[in-house]
């Protein structure tokens, strides 16, 4: 039996910055400049000019960019905030912490991002934002949900891109995490852009605004020990910033590789009617986070246990749908489009270090796949 086929593999995928990173490092040491500073302030202007973006804002991790965000967009009790019904879960808890009302909204099977028509049904006289979340790296649908929104709720809603999985994807051109008001990333080290530990940034249009939360990750201060509002401890480490600067340029590269290799796992897939995958839309481009399928019927644990015997690693992206979950029960609603998923997806390996001969054990087995499948079952 062949080695085992890992889900993930951050050695393999880092390999390239390696030699790089460790003689920058002992600059980086010997400089002792650890938190913020000029690798961090280099870091955000290059991802601001990689993301076609105004402004960047460096932060400790994901969902602080999304907290802060919602910080800066005011929102707080007295507010609904829309939030897609199957996304990573922690991604709601910053709308809990404000103290605002998740509202959640159903998703589309085809990728698992927000569907316009749950969202046009969700909006009340309070909606102050809207969270769309670029599942799986797959680009939401932007203009349907702008389209979905207008003329509805009291005021104008502000929309707060989760591109925490979608580094480099883009809808209709644009890149993902420029479009909105706020454009949130997670640099966690699965990302497409991952660290070597946590971070995050925030993409703003505005002076304004890149100020604000400059101020907001910083104890709500400009100047030491003087601060102006409540603020955060929410600040990126120079060690990061230096490990991903190293990285981004490869980024391009990288997704053209995931999506090279998802190309090839959806001609596997060609004509199973067990396993469909969740697929971008047409006027998008996607960063492959995740190869996610859906398994039809009661056959995930069969499908489980067939790559099991292949060897190949699984995960399941999301086991619940948030509405189901204990810390969201106040703001349960029906979503079926999202608990449905949260029945049937499975995500395989992808990421830029599968060799060849790894891809072609998943493609044999997504191919080989029947749901009466007793490969490896005892
Ligand atoms: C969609 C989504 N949103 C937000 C986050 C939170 O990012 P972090 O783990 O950096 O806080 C993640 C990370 O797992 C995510 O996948």
């Amino acid at each position: 039996m062949p080695s085992p086929i890992p889900f993930l593999d951050l050695y393999a995928s880092n390999r390239p910055v390696e030699t790089a990173f460790f003689r920058e490092l002992r600059k980086l040491y010997r400089k002792s400049a650890f938190i913020g500073g000029s690798y961090v302030e280099a870091f955000e202007k290059s991802f601001a000019r990689a993301c076609g973006a105004k402004h960047c804002v460096a932060v400790s991790n994901g969902t602080a960019a999304l907290h802060l965000s919602l910080a800066a967009a005011g929102v707080g009790a007295g507010d609904d905030v829309i939030v897609p019904a199957f996304t990573f879960p922690g991604a709601a808890g910053p709308v809990l912490q404000r103290g605002a009302r998740v509202v959640f909204a159903d998703v589309r099977p085809e990728d698992g991002c927000l569907d316009p028509r749950a969202v046009a049904r969700a909006v009340t006289p309070k909606t102050k934002a809207i969270l769309v979340t670029h599942l799986f790296g797959h680009p939401a649908n932007l203009d349907g949900l702008r389209k979905a929104l207008k003329g509805k709720g009291a005021r104008r809603i502000l929309f707060i891109e989760d591109a925490a999985q979608a580094h480099g994807g883009s809808h209709r051109g644009a890149p993902l995490g420029s479009l909105g008001d706020f454009g949130c990333f997670s640099f966690y080290p699965t990302k497409n852009l991952g660290g070597v530990g946590d971070a995050g940034a925030i993409l703003v249009k505005s002076a304004a605004a890149a100020a604000r939360l400059r101020r907001l990750r910083d104890h709500g201060q400009t100047q030491r020990f003087h601060p102006q509002e409540a603020g955060f401890n929410a600040r990126m480490d120079a060690l990061q910033a230096l490990f991903l600067s190293l990285k981004l340029p490869r980024l391009g590269r990288d997704n053209a590789r995931r999506a090279s290799i998802a190309a090839g796992f959806l001609k596997a897939l060609n004509g199973s009617g067990t396993l469909r995958a969740l697929l971008p839309s047409a006027d998008g481009v996607s960063a492959w986070h995740a190869f996610v399928v859906a398994v039809s019927g009661e056959t995930r644990a069969a499908f489980l246990r067939h790559l099991d015997a292949a060897g190949i690693g699984h995960q399941i992206y999301y086991p619940r749908a948030l509405p189901a979950l204990k810390a969201f029960k106040a703001f349960a609603v029906t979503c079926p489009a999202a608990e449905d998923l949260a029945r049937r997806v499975v995500a395989l390996p992808l990421h830029p270090g599968l060799d060849a001969a790894q891809q072609a054990r998943i493609r044999a087995a997504l191919a080989s796949f029947r749901p009466s499948s007793r490969i490896g079952t005892p």
